[in-house]
């Protein structure tokens, strides 16, 4: 960044706190979206200042009168206008996000993790399963693996994951995430439409996070939504392109106990219009975070002629 507009700011911030401070309102000024990642302006400062000087997000109290080099502050201030110029959001920036309490690897072939499932994997899914009784599980859209790492680190100690999704660049991101956590004997990256490759598999879990914004969503989204990949967002003109066809065929693939949890947003109301006698359980997060269902094999099969 060597544009000369900065140089007196160069000039007039030192240390560590007056970027935070700065950034942040810079942030706030140009109004930026939150919510990938952190949820106010001061949150994501230090996200990225501390980003760009390798340095931990947890910045130790000490640190912040430490002044930084001309280097430096060239480097957080890049930094910082690439949020605010080109609304990136921050995480693919700094090529990490947070879910579960894991660290996993993004950029923008992904979605970035997000999903209130996060706490329901944390809490292995209880009271609904009985995790020790999951030997094979579904991810179905992984992104990221976001879902499916958690999982066989949190959760199912005994379970083999596919991780499928559509996207071969998303595969590829998953794929380094597994690696990256010493995966590879337990979760299998998987391409395939839906349930179009899986044929003769059955899991005793299957979750999924597909996309699922309406066509109005999609326009009312904030700038930072336009670097995510369309594919893990959009979903037809009532966000249930794919969840029509997810509860049509998800019996097939499920062991006689199995149970199948997805995730719809704010496309919930509309789920349950169009399928009235469908006995969705949705789930409640401590947390925050809503449109999750559960429905069990047994179920699926008993509204089969319904859905
Ligand atoms: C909302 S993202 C979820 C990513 C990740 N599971 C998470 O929770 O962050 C949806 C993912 O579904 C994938 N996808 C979209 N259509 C698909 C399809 N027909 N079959 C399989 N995956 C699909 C997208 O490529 C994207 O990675």
């Amino acid at each position: 960044m060597q544009d000369k507009t900065m140089e007196p700011i160069i000039d007039e911030l030192h240390t560590l706190g007056d970027f935070i401070r700065w950034g942040a309102s810079q942030f706030n000024k140009a109004q930026l979206f939150f919510g990938h990642g952190t949820d106010n302006a001061i949150d994501e400062a230090i996200v990225l200042v501390s980003h760009a000087l390798h340095l931990p997000p947890e910045i130790p109290d000490i640190l912040w009168h430490a002044r930084l080099t001309y280097s430096e502050k060239l480097a957080v201030l890049e930094c910082l206008n690439k949020r605010v110029q080109q609304r990136i959001p921050a995480p693919y920036i700094t090529h990490e996000a947070w879910f579960a309490g894991l660290r996993f690897y993004v950029d923008q072939r992904v979605l970035i993790p997000r999903s209130p499932m996060a706490e329901l994997i944390e809490q292995r899914i209880e009271p609904w399963i009985d995790a020790n009784r999951v030997k094979q599980m579904l991810d179905l859209c992984t992104g990221s693996g976001c879902i499916a790492i958690a999982s066989a680190m949190l959760a199912f100690p005994y379970a083999q994951i596919d991780a499928v999704d559509v996207s071969s660049e998303a595969l590829e991101v998953a794929q380094q995430n597994i690696k990256r956590y010493g995966l590879e004997q337990r979760v299998q990256t998987v391409y395939s439409n839906l349930f179009s490759s899986l044929a003769g598999r059955h899991y005793d879990l299957i979750i999924c996070n597909p996309p699922y914004a309406d066509a109005q969503e999609m326009q009312a989204m904030p700038d930072e939504y336009q670097h995510e990949p369309r594919i893990g967002l959009e979903a037809g003109k009532d966000g249930l392109f794919l969840v029509g066809q997810i509860l049509r065929e998800a019996a097939q693939y499920l062991t006689p106990h199995g149970v199948l949890i997805v995730e719809v947003g704010l496309s919930q109301t509309r789920l349950i219009e169009q399928y009235p006698d469908v006995p969705f359980t949705w789930i409640d997060f401590q947390r925050g975070g809503e449109g999750v269902f559960l429905l069990t094999a047994e179920q699926l099969q008993l509204q089969e002629s319904k859905l």
